[in-house]
């Protein structure tokens, strides 16, 4: 079957503060997103790449020109939700209504995460042979993690089996869509695709990635976030 992605790119970056949503943020003089983009453009097993933006952003022509699509997979960019999952929902009905097939993968890749590495996206392509119930990117927690009651230690929580999880995240199309629409339906809270599948009973992959595979999120991470990539580029 084919594989398409699907960023995520529809936030206001709240809270990042300032003006400009973090995913058009410049890092190394290119917008965040686009690095978010790169490794899924350049790859030759993705079909396609389906970007969500802000509706605000839709109209502007000069989106295409900074996001280097050199192989011409980026599909035309539709408008996102209130929330991530509905900005991730809307992109997957418009693969769906462009002629993608309900049993096609699709990788999910947070447009705020520049610095996925190239072996990676291929250790999560490579598994998914053997992940029937879908994979995604992770790691296990490093840091003793503790259980806050009105800004007090109530307890240390066990780490052992605790994992942090990345994108990408990967499912079969049709059965990710429905997820999201029932999480939408119930009102269940849902950050990332795994916990709408979870929901419905599937069990995903945890595959191992790269700790500097880091999401954007507050002002400090966008030097952290350009020095990984310097780092990569060594
Ligand atoms: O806000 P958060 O860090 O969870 O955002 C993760 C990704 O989801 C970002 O790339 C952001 O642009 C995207 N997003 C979206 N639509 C929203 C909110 C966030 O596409 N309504």
């Amino acid at each position: 079957g084919r594989i398409w992605a699907v960023v995520p790119a529809g936030g206001s970056g709240r809270r990042f503060g300032g003006g400009l949503p973090k995913q058009y943020l410049l890092l190394h003089g290119r917008p965040v997103l686009a690095h978010a983009l790169g490794c899924f453009l350049g790859h030759p097993r993705i079909t396609g790449v389906q970007l969500v933006l802000p509706v605000a952003d839709l109209a502007r022509e000069d989106w295409r020109a900074c996001l280097g699509d050199e192989t011409g997979r980026l599909l035309p960019p539709v408008a996102g939700g209130a929330e991530r999952a509905d900005s991730v929902g809307l992109g997957l009905q418009t693969l769906l209504e462009q002629g993608a097939a309900a049993t096609d993968w699709v990788l999910v890749h947070d447009a705020a995460r520049p610095c996925l590495r190239r072996e990676d996206l291929d250790l999560l392509l490579g598994s998914l042979a053997d992940a029937p119930q879908g994979a995604l990117l992770a790691l296990p927690v490093a840091d003793t993690l503790k259980r806050e009651d009105h800004g007090r230690v109530l307890e240390t929580v066990e780490r052992s089996a605790l994992w942090r999880a990345f994108t990408p995240q990967a499912f079969p199309l049709g059965a990710l869509a429905a997820a999201l629409a029932d999480a939408a339906q119930q009102g269940w809270k849902v950050t990332d695709e795994a916990s709408a599948m979870e929901r419905q009973g599937w069990r995903p992959l945890l595959v191992r990635g790269h700790g500097d595979n880091i999401k954007v999120t507050l002002p400090e991470d966008l030097p952290l976030a350009a020095a990984i990539l310097e780092a990569q580029w060594k």
